[in-house]
Parts: C-alpha cells; sequence; structure tokens
C-alpha cells in the first residue's frame, strides 16, 4: 500500500452530512451539508430528523466531494466511516452508505472512532502529528483529555467530563440567555463585547480536594447552574441581564479550565505536543488561552482551522489514510455501528 494513500471519509454521527477526500496529510475535498438549521427551534439536535437528512444529503454531497476533488471512486484506496460514537440512526445512514460504496467499488472498508477522527484532522493541517502528544477533545457529546502514543492503534484517556460535555454547557447556556442553537457561536461573539472579569463563575474540579480523584477530569454543570442562578437573580430583581458581560465570563471559566488542565496533562506526562480537537476548539478564546499558557511552559500547540474543528468528513479521511499508511487492517464488511464506541477502539 502507498505511504501517501487516497481515502474518502464519511462523517453522520450528528448533524452533519460531510464527506471529505484525503491523499495522505493532503486534503482534496470538504463538502458538509447540514441539517442545523432544521433542529434549530428544537433547542438540540432530533435524532430521526438528522437520519433523515443524512439521507437525502448522502448522495449530493458524495458527487460534490468526488468533484472537487478531481477523483472518481474507483481511484480511492479505501473508504472510512464514522462507526461511532454518535446518534444510532444518523451512524446507521454513513455506514450503510459506506458499505454500499465499499463492495460496488471494491475498496477496503474502515469503521472508525469519530473522536480519534477530530484528532487526526490535524495532520491535513499541520502534517503528521508528533507522537507522543496531548489531546485536549471538546465537542458537543465529549470532553476527554488523551495521551495518543500510536493514534493508529490506540490512545489513552487521561480524564473526561463527569458531567456535561463542554459544548453542551455553550448550547445550555445560549439557551438560558437565549441565543440560537448550537450556542457555541452566538455566545462567543456576545463575549466579544463583554468583560471576561465580570463575574467570577465557578471552575469545576480545579480545587486542591479535587486533584486526588479528578486531576485531569473536567465539569461543567455546575458552572451553567451558577449562570442560570446568577440570571435568574438579577431577573428577580427587575434589572437587565448583561449578556455581553455572561457570555465573555462564563467562556472564561469554560476555556480556563480546559486549558488549565490540558497543560496540566502535558507537564504531569512529560509530553512536549498538544493537539485540540472537537467543534469547541473553533472558539477564538479557547484558542487564544491555549497559546499563551503553551508558549510559557515550551508546548507546542497544533488547533486545526475553525472549519476542521466541527464535524466534517475530511476528519474521517484524514484517520483513515493514517490508518492505511500504518498498515492497520480494514474492517469487516458487516461492521456494526456503535453508538458508544470507546474512545480507546480507533477502528473497528
Ligand atoms: O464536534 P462538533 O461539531 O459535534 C460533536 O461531535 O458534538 O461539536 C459541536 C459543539 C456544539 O456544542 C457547539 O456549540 C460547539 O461545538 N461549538 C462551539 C463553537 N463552535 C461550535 N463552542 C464554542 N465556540 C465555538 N466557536
Ligand atoms: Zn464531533
Amino acid at each position: 500500500m502507498t505511504a501517501e494513500p487516497l481515502v474518502l471519509g464519511i462523517e453522520t454521527s450528528c448533524d452533519e452530512t460531510g464527506i471529505g477526500v484525503v491523499r495522505g496529510t493532503t486534503l482534496l475535498a470538504d463538502e458538509v451539508a447540514s441539517s442545523v438549521d432544521e433542529h434549530a427551534r428544537f433547542g438540540g439536535v432530533v435524532p430521526e430528523v438528522a437520519s433523515r437528512a443524512h439521507l437525502e444529503a448522502m448522495l449530493p454531497t458524495m458527487e460534490r466531494a468526488l468533484d472537487n476533488a478531481g477523483v472518481t471512486l474507483s481511484d480511492v484506496d479505501a473508504i472510512a466511516v464514522t462507526a461511532g460514537p454518535g446518534l444510532t440512526g444518523a451512524l446507521l445512514v454513513g455506514v450503510a452508505a459506506a458499505k454500499g460504496y465499499a463492495v460496488a467499488a471494491e475498496k477496503p472498508l474502515y469503521g472508525v472512532n469519530h473522536l480519534a477522527a477530530h484528532v487526526a484532522v490535524d495532520r491535513v493541517e499541520h502534517g503528521p502529528l508528533p507522537e507522543p502528544a496531548i489531546a485536549l477533545l471538546v465537542s458537543g457529546g465529549h470532553s476527554s483529555l488523551l495521551l495518543v502514543e500510536d493514534l493508529a492503534y490506540g490512545v489513552t484517556p487521561l480524564g473526561a467530563t463527569i458531567d456535561d460535555a463542554a459544548g453542551e454547557a455553550y448550547d445550555k447556556v445560549a439557551r438560558l440567555l437565549g441565543m440560537p442553537f448550537p450556542g457555541g457561536p452566538p455566545i462567543e461573539r456576545a463575549a466579544r463585547d463583554g468583560d471576561r472579569a465580570a463575574v467570577a463563575f465557578p471552575r469545576g474540579l480545579t480545587a486542591p480536594r479535587d486533584q486526588a480523584a479528578h486531576r485531569l477530569d473536567v465539569s461543567f454543570s455546575g458552572l451553567k447552574t451558577a449562570v442560570a442562578r446568577w440570571v435568574e437573580a438579577r431577573e428577580r430583581a427587575g434589572e437587565r441581564v448583561p449578556v455581553a458581560d455572561v457570555s465573555a465570563s462564563f467562556q472564561e471559566a469554560v476555556c480556563d479550565v480546559l486549558t488549565a488542565k490540558a497543560v496540566d496533562a502535558c507537564l504531569s506526562h512529560q509530553v512536549g505536543t498538544l493537539v485540540i480537537g472537537g467543534g469547541v476548539a473553533a472558539n477564538s478564546r479557547l484558542r487564544a488561552l491555549a497559546e499563551q499558557r503553551c508558549a510559557r511552559h515550551g508546548i507546542a500547540l497544533r488547533v486545526p482551522r475553525p472549519r476542521l474543528c466541527t464535524d466534517n468528513g475530511a476528519m474521517v479521511a484524514a484517520l483513515g489514510a493514517h490508518l492505511v499508511a500504518a498498515g492497520v487492517p480494514a474492517s469487516r464488511l458487516d461492521l456494526a455501528a456503535d453508538s458508544a464506541l470507546p474512545v480507546t477502539t480507533v477502528a473497528l
């Protein structure tokens, strides 16, 4: 197998139908069709609506991706697809499509882990990832710190959220501030005009007593409740809620904890590279704070451009290309989608 395999990646774990094409570490196409507008009025992703949207978007998105990459299905060396974690019905659409394409074009099929793909996508931006690396993975469904010794074969979880994911906290706080779903982008925008020191919101699991059991874990549920109480108290007093200040102070609490714990993971495991991935990694304050703190400790920071942080097919293709180049065997054609696929399983 070539060292620069041409791989097609299919992502349907949530509300984005993503198809990407990668050759080695070069991104050739990244097409995304989102059903986010169809979920907005429900304040969260509706699984059945997402599954139907994937079904409708699959063929046109595939055509656009192949066109843009200037390749045909018969050119590719392998097809990779997100097998989990994610919404079962949504995953099934991608896995079924990938099986169909793999059988029709007689290509090997790789069922891969969505979370590992969020880490692998950095390869198309910054080249091969130095290993070991620490990965901070922050999305709508997950918040984890991982030790990446060999991304092709597995990662070691060092810590995770004990309640809400970071993106989930953004989405919930946005909702209580009357902002649309998903909440990350509107909170980030509102925070630009706010004072991050306006309200001292709590930093979960950072007290000395949490060090023994939860040093690299995070918790955002207390923060969300604190924001809700603070806003309710203003409303009860008949006062205006300073949305920009609340957004900036909330965002600071999230980004402060995430970057402090990520740097702590690097230092305590003597690892010199930090990679950040997942939808929340698109956040400019998280990126800026991570840059400052990594620079202070001599840690090399890698964060892909915002478009590659949120869900897309390029990340699946990037991981697939890495697996093929590393000689990892293909998945069986009867592979099943696994909505709860553990982060330790990179490929099925
Ligand atoms: O990785 P992703 O696209 O989907 C999942 O795998 O969950 O992440 C989506 C999450 C949502 O919770 C969204 O609010 C958050 O990422 N997000 C952001 C930003 N863009 C997306 N959070 C903070 N700042 C952003 N700019
Ligand atoms: Zn994701």
